[in-house]
């Protein structure tokens, strides 16, 4: 089956609203019609409706960078997710490393999220993705099915046919080591034989699973050549119009 490259711009905490406006325009100006790539823009969630604004009418959607589970109450600092489907996103960054690593965000947390996504209908992008300590321990295989089981528990067919998953080692994440294409393939084809074995081929074949850690204009194409990449979750290099609409161009193998 053939994928459509998706590839996701995570702004983490960067940019003011204006900042992520003059960004969202840039990137709208230079890929309005380019077709071939699915584009998500996943702002902070103060800018999520002023980017909305920017990319609504255009094929480039949006997306929030986490959300909460449970749908509204007594949680301050929380954000929900039919409030993120008001401010006009369509998918939702779960379980980043970032959120794992500094807000203690376990796999269960994670699955309740996801299971709160889908149920109000919004994509997740379940991220996942090993430290150096557990790559050097050898322990990459293991971390990653953990994560997938923890965090896609009792997610039936028709709930993973609508998640995007993210191979993101946390020792390529902004440090400029990116994952040789090699390295990122094999555990990204194992995640495609996991999705196989607890769902089926035709599951397999379809889910989007994307890599993310220092994807740069220049390192793309040849992370894009690989069988099981099928596009890339950007951070740093989603802050700037032109290496962002690099990296959107050059994934076209
Ligand atoms: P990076 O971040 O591209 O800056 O390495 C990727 C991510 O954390 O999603």
């Amino acid at each position: 089956m053939t994928r459509k490259p998706l590839i996701a711009g995570n702004w983490k905490m960067h940019k003011t609203i204006k900042e992520a406006e003059e960004l969202a325009t840039g990137i709208r100006s230079q890929l309005q019609g380019f077709e071939k790539v699915d584009i998500v823009l996943c702002p902070p969630f103060v800018a999520l409706h002023n980017v909305y604004k920017v990319i609504k009418n255009s094929t480039i959607k949006l997306g929030a960078q986490n959300t909460f589970w449970e749908k509204e109450g007594a949680f301050t600092g929380e954000v929900s997710v039919p409030m993120l489907k008001d401010c006009g996103c369509e998918y939702v960054i779960i379980g980043h490393s970032e959120r794992r690593k500094y807000f203690a965000e376990t796999d269960n947390m994670v699955n309740c999220k996801i299971k709160t996504a889908l149920a109000e209908g919004l994509k997740p992008i379940l991220c996942v993705g090993e430290t150096l300590q557990e790559r050097e321990a050898n322990k990459t295989i293991d971390v990653v099915s953990r994560q997938l089981q923890g965090g896609l528990e009792s997610i039936d067919e028709s709930g993973i046919s609508k998640i995007v998953i993210a191979y993101e080692p946390v020792w390529a994440i902004g440090t400029g080591r990116t994952a040789t294409p090699n390295q990122a393939e094999e555990v990204q084809k194992f995640i495609r034989d996991w999705i196989k074995n607890t769902y089926s081929s035709a599951i397999a074949s379809g889910i989007r699973i994307l890599y993310g850690g220092s994807v740069k204009p220049e390192n793309i194409n040849e992370l894009m050549k690989e069988d099981d990449i099928d596009g890339a979750l950007v951070g740093g290099a989603s802050l700037s119009v032109a290496s962002f609409v690099n990296i959107v161009k050059n994934s076209i193998t």
